[in-house]
């Protein structure tokens, strides 16, 4: 960002900030009418066990829990273009967790994202997408969050950028950008289609990494069928057939992803594959069909047209589109196939593959850097690796490798260049 562009930016934060701080101070004694009605007071045994489903469905756990920590105990870095989150814990500590907090602050918290003492929270806690579950559902979480084994450990600050490390400036965002919610039934579809869309739009919180945001990270919505940024990974529309559609897939191909993490088409790698590993594998048969029947209904909208590809002469194509079919064939086809055809159920074909040939082209990229693998689940656990090449070929050959396999057996997407690769170097490894 400019420096103009951010002082623009404090400017026009700190007037809006002005006007909402007022609307704030009216407000903040507001409850909403649902948090008063009654909780649906079954076994709380049957509760907790719901909670803890619930939780798996919502990744509590996935951001609330440092890599090797105990779970719920937060710590984990969440890193984003504003800055470094670190998340907080838990676990019913009275001191350090949210032991002292009573069910309706913890309502308020997933509901209307405030804090017991009405500071409103960040949005990289996704509540915007949270505000949807139910009353009954965020009972059980809260039954389940208190049962988990305490532990005592302090929040650690978020380390943000200037503004954002302004809290009260949250008011302003939540002014223009949020308002609490509840799922609402789409009468003209059945029980099984509502209960995907409420899984996926509510506790599954999927727009949270797939669906665009504004400069002030504000989701856009799916109107544009443009996907989000996360880590450096692309995380592509779900209702673009050339990003992650799955309306020409079978119900059955979508369960198979969301819950191995891969079919014959397709694998999840980086951050969804944490997601399938932490939160979908967990799901029950029936919500899986259901968020697959949700999926495959969404409306296939064309993707815009892709940035322009990097000017070169017919000769430099040719010589680089040579250079990248020799690496290929050295580093890539003994795995992959001479043909990119794959050699299923090892790896998927990278020929017709969108993965390989969509725009922005990061994943790509991202994977020939850095390697991965598809997450180890109960269906597929011992999934095969895809070795790094970031430590033995540089930024040049990997572009043209990547130019080539975009192009090569019918796949018709744009060239990269260099400095795209440098840009994917570093960053989280996730
Ligand atoms: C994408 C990461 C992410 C996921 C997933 C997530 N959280 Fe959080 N959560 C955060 C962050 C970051 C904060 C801190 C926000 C802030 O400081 O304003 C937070 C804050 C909270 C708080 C407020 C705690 C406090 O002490 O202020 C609660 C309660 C909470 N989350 C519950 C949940 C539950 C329940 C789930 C699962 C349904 C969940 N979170 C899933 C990132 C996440
Ligand atoms: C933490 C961010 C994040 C969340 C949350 C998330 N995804 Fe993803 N998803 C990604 C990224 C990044 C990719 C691209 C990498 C890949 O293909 O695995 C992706 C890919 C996909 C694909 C395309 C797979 C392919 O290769 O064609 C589908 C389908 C998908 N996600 C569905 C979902 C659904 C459904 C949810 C909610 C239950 C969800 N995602 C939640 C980040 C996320
Ligand atoms: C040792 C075997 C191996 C080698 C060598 C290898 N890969 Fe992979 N690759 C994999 C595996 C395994 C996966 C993940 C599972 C899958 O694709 O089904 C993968 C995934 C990929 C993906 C993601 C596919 C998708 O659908 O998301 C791309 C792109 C890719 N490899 C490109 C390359 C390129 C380019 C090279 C050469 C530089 C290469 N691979 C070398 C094994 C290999």
């Amino acid at each position: 960002m400019t420096k103009a562009l951010r002082v623009a930016m404090v400017a026009l934060l700190l007037l809006i900030g002005g006007v909402t701080l007022v609307a704030w101070l009216g407000l903040r004694s507001d409850r909403s009418e649902e948090s008063v009605a009654p909780v649906i007071a079954s076994d709380l045994q049957d509760r907790v066990a719901r909670g803890r489903y619930l939780a798996l469905a919502g990744n509590c756990r996935g951001c609330h829990t440092e890599r090797g920590g105990a779970d719920y105990a937060g710590g984990r870095v969440i890193a984003t273009s504003f800055g470094e989150f670190r998340t907080p814990n838990l676990t019913p500590d009275a001191a350090t967790g949210i032991g002292r907090w009573s069910e309706n602050d913890f309502w308020r918290a997933m509901h209307e994202g405030k804090r017991p003492d009405g500071a409103p929270l960040y949005p990289a806690f996704p509540y915007t997408h949270y505000t949807k579950i139910s009353r009954a559902d965020v009972a059980a979480l809260y039954a389940y969050l208190q049962s988990v084994p305490e532990v005592n450990k302090g929040n650690l600050a978020h380390s943000l950028q200037f503004p954002y490390d302004q809290r009260w400036l949250v008011v302003a965002w939540r002014a223009l950008f949020f308002r609490p919610g509840a799922y609402q039934m789409v009468a003209t579809q059945d029980e099984r289609w509502n209960r995907g869309a409420y899984l996926v739009q509510g506790l599954g919180h999927c727009g949270a990494c797939h669906d665009a945001r504004n400069a002030l990270g504000a989701i856009r919505g799916q109107a544009d069928a443009a996907g989000g940024v996360i880590h450096n990974w692309y995380a592509p529309a779900l209702n673009a057939a050339a990003e992650a559609g799955v309306a020409a897939w079978s119900e059955d191909q979508v369960i198979a992803l969301l819950r191995t993490g891969l079919n014959e088409k397709a694998v999840t790698l980086g951050p969804m594959a944490e997601v399938v590993y932490n939160s979908l594998q967990h799901l029950r048969d029936e919500d899986l069909r259901a968020m697959a029947v949700y999926l495959r209904s969404l409306k296939a909208q064309v993707s815009p047209p892709p940035a322009a590809a990097p000017r070169q002469s017919a000769e430099t194509r040719m010589v680089a589109n040579a250079r990248g079919a020799r690496d290929y064939a050295d580093h890539c086809a003994g795995c992959h196939g001479q043909q990119g055809q794959g050699r299923v159920p090892a790896t998927r074909p990278l020929a017709a593959n969108r993965d390989v040939t969509m725009t922005p082209a990061m994943n790509v990229i991202r994977i020939v850097l850095q390697g991965g693998y598809a997450p180890g689940t109960a269906g597929n656990p011992q999934p095969f690796g895809m070795p790094p090449f970031g430590g033995t070929l540089s930024d040049e050959r990997i572009a043209d490798l990547v130019s080539y396999i975009r192009s090569a057996w019918g796949n018709d997407a744009p060239a990269v260049a260099g400095h795209e690769v440098a840009r994917q170097r570093g960053g989280v490894l996730w």
